[in-house]
């Protein structure tokens, strides 16, 4: 019989945290790990070879902890390397390994919540030169018009708690000004960066209220309850003891102090030693 084991979720830093409370939620039987890098966040403004590198490093460090299936809660993460780790890495560790990402489940959904086709997406610079999200939303929605904005200074400000002072304003403001003056006719944004929930409320401030603004927590959480549910092969070596460990690259004591903001919770986290962080 294979060993059960939990389920490992990554991000850059804290952001991966909006999304694992919204998976804790809807599937609180099962156990998780998660993996913060925050010794070499943010990935948001770094190239694609040192984004796959990282985010490799961390996939494997969850592997070794057992871990059979990773959810990628970091869209920069899941749109330079998801793919590359998905077609090279895990086809020479064998078939056993699965490693999922937060843009896909997105992008089968946000054209549903706009009546305009028009929809608008803040990301980090990474996301958006990526240009995963037109090509994905594309697929399932080819009449969306889908307007990118990079907000680089965005991911520095929450990891640095800095959400409360007037420079957070200034790059709120600044931004979501930059997104909405590429069309008139933008009705939904979506927050395509697991960080940008914390900011939501600054975010509605700066936007017209006729416009909805979609956070993606739920939206992974719904889909990753189905996948466990068309994949039972691979659920049923979940183990389900309502566990949840937290790490970190960088100093626990700071991680501790920071994440209850993204979490709800307080949370006691450990270090982890990644091969090269
Ligand atoms: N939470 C990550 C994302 O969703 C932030 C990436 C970064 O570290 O810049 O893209």
């Amino acid at each position: 019989m294979q060993h059960k084991t939990p389920i490992g979720v990554f991000d850059s830093g804290y952001g991966g945290l909006t999304v694992l409370k919204e998976m804790v939620a809807l599937l609180p039987q099962y156990d998780f790990i998660y993996l913060g890098d925050n010794a070499r966040a943010p990935y948001g403004t770094r190239s694609f070879e040192s984004v796959y590198q990282y985010t490799l490093e961390s996939v494997q460090w969850l592997f070794e902890k057992n871990c059979h299936l990773v959810v990628l809660a970091c869209n920069t993460a899941s749109a330079k390397a998801l793919r590359s780790i998905q077609q090279i890495d895990l086809q020479k560790m064998g078939n056993e390994k699965r490693v999922l990402g937060v843009i896909r489940p997105t992008t089968e959904l946000i054209g549903s919540y706009s009546k305009s086709n028009h929809i608008g997406i803040l990301a980090t610079s990474g996301t958006v030169s990526s240009q995963s999200y037109p090509i994905e939303i594309g697929k399932f929605f080819p009449k969306a018009k889908v307007f990118q904005q990079a907000c680089p200074m965005l991911v520095p400000l929450v990891e640095n708690n800095e959400l409360r002072n007037s420079g957070c304003d200034f790059f709120v403001k600044k931004y979501v000004d930059q997104l909405l003056q590429q069309s008139s006719d933008i009705d939904t944004i979506l927050l395509g960066c697991t960080h940008f929930p914390l900011l939501y409320d600054k975010i509605r401030e700066y936007c017209p209220p006729s416009i909805q603004i979609i956070s993606q927590g739920e939206i992974v959480a719904n889909s990753l309850a189905d996948y466990l549910h068309r994949h039972t092969r691979i659920e049923s070596r979940l183990s389900q003891n309502s566990e949840r460990e937290f790490y970190t690259t960088d100093s626990a004591l700071e991680f501790d102090q920071h994440a209850s903001l993204f979490y709800g919770k307080d949370i006691a986290a450990k270090h982890a030693q990644l091969k090269n962080s």
